[in-house]
């Protein structure tokens, strides 16, 4: 009897572990035999860079949204243009975002040095999203590994969703990359660390009486960017996001915005909305269920859209295909 209960635990277990693995087939111990200290490589050279310039953190956090985001994890975002193959993703991706860049080549030369054509950049990527998370202090979690680097990057596939975005176009955009309501206000959470430029939001400062934004939150965004008819340099200003703290992964950010202090309006949204205001509060008093959850949304970015197998090919410099 007990022996036979037994049983139907194990296969409870298994069904459970097949569950959790079946739909990417990525694995976390992928490289376990190829390049067994890829994940150790990887978090050497990040924090190395980011006791250096923690700016890179959330820099690297958000080019793994945007990969992710535009034919799914596959580094499509990484490759720099060439006169023969001239549309990558990166020409419709505001260069800013894009200053990370010289770091994932530094990851994927120290991995090329251990396992030569071994770890793709998408997986390189997702390791150090992961990193990111836990240098501004956010919960570790296991990265399922396994991706391959995508053939192709065209400007015309970008489709990411505009600060301006109505919050239901928003959802339905993360809904059809799979990511329930809960699940979007967590990974707009990603805000609760770097910065943007005035061009992002400045749009907002020429609205006076917008009342989704806090009236002295207004005027220190005008202090710093100016209002909409002064000149454009003003656009290179920048921002912290979560100006509390700006370098920790933790809730603040949605205290911010239940008080309309969000820069982004589609942010601001969300603590108002009723899909998504309930999510909100709820983060904004519950720090750890924010850490957890935070983490976990992290780990399913990572694995939308992935390559497996035998598509596309694994990149030995992720800027560039293998050939040209
Ligand atoms: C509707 C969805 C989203 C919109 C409209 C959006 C928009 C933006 C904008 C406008 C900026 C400022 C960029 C600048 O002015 O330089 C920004 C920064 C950032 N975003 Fe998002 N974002 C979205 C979702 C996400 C997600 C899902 C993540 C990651 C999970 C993310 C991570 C970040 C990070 C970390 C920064 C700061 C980057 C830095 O300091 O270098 N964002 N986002
Ligand atoms: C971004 O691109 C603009 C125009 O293409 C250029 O003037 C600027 O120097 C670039 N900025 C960075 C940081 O590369
Ligand atoms: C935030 O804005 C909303 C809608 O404009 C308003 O009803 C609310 O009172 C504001 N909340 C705070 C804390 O300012």
């Amino acid at each position: 009897m007990r022996r036979r209960h037994a049983g139907v635990l194990l296969i409870l277990q298994l069904q459970i572990a097949v569950a959790a693995c079946c739909c990417w087939g990525l694995e976390v111990g992928y490289y376990g035999a190829t390049c067994p200290d890829a994940d150790a490589i990887v978090r050497q050279v990040m924090e190395r860079r980011f006791y250096n310039d923690n700016t890179v953190a959330p820099a690297i956090i958000r080019m793994l949204f945007h990969d992710c985001f535009v034919t799914g994890c596959d580094a499509s975002l990484l490759i720099v243009p060439t006169p023969t193959r001239p549309s990558p993703e990166r020409v419709a991706i505001p260069n800013q975002t894009l200053r990370a860049l010289n770091i994932v080549n530094a990851v994927k030369s120290a991995l090329e040095a251990a396992c030569p054509g071994v770890v793709s950049c998408a997986d390189a990527l997702a390791l150090m999203a992961r990193d990111s998370v836990a240098l501004l202090g956010g919960a570790a979690y296991d990265v399922a590994l396994g991706r391959r680097d995508a053939l192709h990057s065209n400007s015309w596939e970008v489709d990411l969703p505009a600060p301006f975005s109505s919050l239901d176009d928003t959802l339905r955009h993360f809904a059809a990359k799979g990511f329930t309501a809960d699940e979007t206000v967590l990974l707009f959470g990603a805000h609760t660390v770097g910065a943007a430029h005035c061009s992002s939001f400045r749009y907002r400062l020429a609205r006076p009486d917008d009342s989704t934004m806090d009236e002295s939150l207004r005027c220190d965004m005008v202090g710093v960017c100016g209002l909409a008819d002064q000149p454009a340099a003003a656009d290179d200003a920048m921002t912290f996001l979560d100006p509390v703290t700006p370098f920790a992964v933790d809730n603040a950010y949605y205290a911010q915005l239940m008080s309309n202090r969000s820069l982004l309006q589609v942010d601001q949204e969300a603590a108002t909305h009723a899909a998504t205001a309930g999510y909100v509060a709820y983060y904004a008093a519950n720090p750890d269920a924010f850490l957890q959850r935070f983490s976990e949304v992290m780990a399913k970015l990572g694995t939308v859209g992935v390559l497996e197998g035998d598509a596309g090919e694994v990149r030995t410099v992720c800027t560039k295909y293998n050939t040209s």
